[in-house]
């Protein structure tokens, strides 16, 4: 399968499905690393990993949002992908974008979801004072974070000594395995595993 890895910063989870997608075994391939942002740090990495990349900024469109969401819909057919993963792509999506990639396109979003939708989601972890926390990767529907979940990796939360970074940077490690694994899944179904790294104490599932 034809992917397009959708992003508008450092592009580490992108890393993880580059790497990911390098093996022969692994049941797709990124035609497309597609930013709004040109300045874009993983689109530096994409291009020197000799990836197809696109930077399609949204500045230029304004407020029309859909015009936007065209102008990428146009270089994703042109690259010729068929499944979209959003890594870290921070614009809102309208349903003309959700519906056009309908069942093709999945998130990964940095809590445990439903719980903590949108940003900041680690200090409010830490607010609500929750002990476990995590990440999820998640099919893209209309509403923000709402999709149905495909897989989440959960961590614990250490109340006395976390502060955002320390947690958020215990979650990305997750987000790493998570992202590609869950990809791997629902490629290929639920006969394929989702592998546990070992010395992993992160619950996946
Ligand atoms: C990740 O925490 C991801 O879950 C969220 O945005 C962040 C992107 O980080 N959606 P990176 O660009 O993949 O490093």
């Amino acid at each position: 399968i034809r992917i397009a890895i959708l992003i508008s910063g450092r592009g580490s989870n992108m890393r993880s499905l580059i790497a990911a997608c390098a093996a022969s075994d692994f049941p797709a391939s990124v035609s497309l690393v597609l930013s709004n942002r040109e300045d874009a740090a993983g689109l530096i990495y994409a291009r020197e990993a000799g990836l197809e990349v696109r930077a399609v900024p949204h500045r230029p469109y304004g407020k029309d949002r859909e015009s936007h969401e065209r102008a990428v819909n146009a270089a994703l057919t042109e690259a010729g992908v068929e499944f979209v993963c959003l890594a870290g792509y921070m614009r809102l999506l309208t349903p003309y974008f959700t519906d056009s990639w309908a069942g093709q396109m999945i998130n990964i979003h940095p809590s445990l979801l439903p719980l903590f939708p949108g940003t900041h989601t680690h200090e409010r972890a830490l607010e609500a004072g929750v002990r476990v926390h995590g990440c999820t990767v998640h099919r893209v529907t209309a509403g923000m974070d709402e999709g149905p979940i495909i897989a989440q990796a959960a961590v614990p939360v250490f109340p006395d000594t976390d502060t955002p970074d320390s947690l958020a940077a215990r979650v990305l490690a997750q987000e790493h395995l998570l992202y590609p694994a869950a990809l791997r899944r629902l490629l290929c179904g639920p006969a394929c595993e989702m592998p546990v790294p070992e010395k992993n104490d992160a619950l996946l599932v």
